[in-house]
């Protein structure tokens, strides 16, 4: 299936690492969210969304993709990287996407390092091997489904 993921990723470059990751096992064109058009996402069967979480959801930048995408029956699935572990922020972006007509296949989320008061750094060291493990398992089973 022709496959593209489109991310968003700019605190510690992490939800980069889980994009290329998801990327590169299953072939997928992999482009920032800058690098795309919305009329551009017609010519896939199955599109990938994802960033860091930032106050509880997606990036703004995605969001605004989504608002100007045409409404279409496509396959999605939406990707984070965050503090927490679960896909519990993808609430507000799997809306958006549901309200243009789309059908989620899936969702994966993992930890992300993140800095709190400047000098603090969280989650060390994640998305880490075993996160890229589980991105690229994630991605080549939606991918054969
Ligand atoms: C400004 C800012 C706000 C954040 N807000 C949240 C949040 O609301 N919930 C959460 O779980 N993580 C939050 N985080 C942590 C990020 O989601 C996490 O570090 C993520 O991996 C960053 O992705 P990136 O390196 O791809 O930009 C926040 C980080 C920043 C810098």
């Amino acid at each position: 299936m022709k496959t593209l993921i489109v991310y968003r990723s700019y605190h510690r470059m992490n939800t980069q690492k889980i994009a290329r990751a998801m990327a590169e096992a299953t072939g997928a064109t992999l482009v920032t969210v800058d690098e795309v058009r919305p009329g551009d996402l017609a010519d896939y069967g199955l599109v990938g969304f994802g960033s860091g979480i930032y106050g509880g959801k997606h990036h703004a930048d995605l969001f605004a993709l989504v608002e100007d995408m045409p409404a279409a029956e496509r396959a999605v699935f939406l990707f984070s990287t965050s503090a927490g572990e679960g896909p519990e922020n993808h609430r507000a972006l799997r809306e958006a996407l549901v309200a243009k007509g789309c059908r989620v296949a899936g969702e994966f989320a993992c930890r992300g390092e993140f800095c709190i008061l400047r000098f603090v750094t969280k989650n060390r060291g994640h998305p880490d091997e075993t996160d890229l493990a589980a991105a690229r398992t994630f991605a080549r089973g939606l991918v054969a489904a």
